[in-house]
């Protein structure tokens, strides 16, 4: 039996995804905000493998771009696959990682991203137990077309049938390959070099090499899961969405089972990597997205986006919020309709109102812009009011600067700050000012025309127009 610190993982990734008829290579299309590449990688990080091989060949780069980004244990080792000659000749381009090594080589599907970390530990203890020189994790399932079907003789593995050269008995096989194995290493890639190419797509078909480990009398041997959804690959932008459905369902029941209130599951749209704390209502039609983590006792509302942001306890996202790269401090309300774009933060019960839109701006405990404004590069200090129709004027046409508000500050409406400006603590500003220099604490600022009223105007005009 091979001890568990000697497992490798080899991904196979290199297929174009032809149904997909995207330019995105397949597995970098998205699940519950994870590509599905990704999702196979972590099930993979679970049995702590010595190293992970990825074989890629159409979209590489992109493939490798992407990938590069991700933290990962051990580094990912990457094997370019030029041609798409078959699952055989894919795994085979592995050798100058893997030949040579000992130990237990576990095969995903990149294209297969539901497996559980339990069906894969189930997978290397039944190859383990067997001595087996490979074990194959099979399904029952009531449409087979389109698999390889599992042929089987007194109840053991003798060979795999692709459908496309099953005969009509085997394509009434119910068992179908799901195209995930373990592999004894040492004896792997001598039996690789001898698969042929005599079949209907001639291609190097991997599940051939059961047929020349039956005849080696090696033993091989078959891991059943109980759950068909586990193996499903993905081949279509259909796929794609049924299965993004399972996973979203999933990450709902998770919530709820943790204390979430989600109103419509089925509307609901939360990521992978999000927390939400207990007691947190959530609307229909939100969406949660990235790195989001969300307090406790939060009310969010319908329409609300928020991504890669965190948010405190007890903040109310009123209808229609859009939140991005961002942090909420707890108690605070938000919209309706209020834009939070990248790099803001707003202070604990601090209130940011309909069409409000922050940008890169950091808003006081307290503080409020609750109507109409925009406020971009700035710093406001805490209990400052923000009147509505308020602008920073942060963008001379080339460059951007920086507004500074102290706290306690009034904001009259319709103000147009013009940065780089300060606004020092207990400032007024009178309603439609144009500010243009710095206000001293507790100064009042004027900048606007003066009014004029001119006394009987209606009557002369009257007169004109009759005469
Ligand atoms: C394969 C199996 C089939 C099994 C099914 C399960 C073979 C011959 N057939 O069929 O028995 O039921 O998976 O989903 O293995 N790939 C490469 N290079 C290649 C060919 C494929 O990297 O040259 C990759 C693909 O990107 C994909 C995986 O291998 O991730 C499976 O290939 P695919 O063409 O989807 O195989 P199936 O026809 O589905
Ligand atoms: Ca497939």
């Amino acid at each position: 039996m091979a001890p568990p610190n000697q497992i490798h993982v080899a991904i196979l990734a290199a297929g174009k995804g032809t149904r997909m008829k995207s330019s995105v290579p397949k597995v970098l299309h998205g699940i519950g905000g994870l590509t599905i590449i990704e999702r196979v990688l972590r099930t993979a990080a679970t049995v702590n493998p010595q190293t992970i091989t990825v074989v890629v060949g159409y979209g590489a780069e992109a493939l490798k771009a992407s990938l590069a980004k991700r933290a990962s244990s051990p580094a990912l080792q990457f094997v370019v696959q030029d041609q798409q000659l078959g699952t055989g000749h894919a795994l085979l381009q592995t050798r100058p990682v893997l030949e040579g090594k000992s130990g237990t080589l576990v095969l995903l599907s990149g294209d297969v991203p539901l497996l559980t970390p339990d069906t894969l530990s189930a997978l290397l203890e039944t190859h383990a137990e067997a001595g087996a020189a490979a074990t194959v994790i099979t399904a029952n399932v009531r449409r087979p077309y389109g698999y390889g079907r599992i042929v089987r003789t007194s109840g053991r593995l003798t060979k795999i049938v692709e459908e496309r050269d099953a005969s009509d008995a085997q394509r009434k096989i119910t068992e179908i390959n799901s195209g995930i194995y373990a592999f004894a290493l040492e004896p792997l890639f001598k039996a690789l070099d001898s698969l042929g190419t005599a079949n209907n797509q001639a291609e190097y078909y991997l599940p051939d090499l059961i047929t020349i480990y039956r005849k080696q009398r090696k033993p091989v041997a078959t891991y059943t899961v109980a759950r068909m959804d586990e193996v499903r690959g993905i081949n279509s932008r259909t796929e794609l969405a049924e299965v993004s459905t399972m996973v979203r369902q999933q990450k709902n029941e998770e919530l709820m089972a943790a204390g979430v209130t989600l109103i419509d599951p089925a509307t609901t749209y939360i990521d992978a990597d999000v927390i939400v704390g207990p007691d947190t209502v959530i609307h229909p039609c939100v969406f949660l997205e990235g790195s989001t983590e969300i307090g406790s006792a939060c009310e969010i509302h319908a329409g609300a986006r928020i991504v890669n942001s965190t948010v405190g306890d007890r903040v109310c996202v009123r209808n229609h919020t859009v939140v991005t790269d961002s942090t909420i401090g707890a108690g605070a309300i938000l919209g309706p309709f209020a834009h939070i774009r990248p790099g803001s933060q707003v202070g604990d019960d601090a209130h940011i109102g309909n069409f409000v839109e922050l940008k890169k701006t950091i808003i006081g405990q307290g503080a409020k812009a609750n109507h109409l404004a925009y406020l971009g590069d700035a710093t406001i200090g805490s209990a400052t009011n923000v009147g509505a129709g308020t602008i920073t004027c942060n963008y001379d046409g080339d460059k951007k600067h920086q507004t500074t508000i102290g706290k306690g500050v009034f904001v009259g409406s319709n103000s147009t700050l013009v940065a780089p400006i300060t606004l020092a603590d207990g400032s007024y500003i009178a309603a439609g000012s144009t500010v243009t220099t710095d206000v001293p604490a507790e100064a009042l600022a004027i900048g606007r025309a003066r009014q004029e009223n001119k006394a009987g105007w209606v009557a002369k005009r009257a007169a004109r127009k009759t005469n």
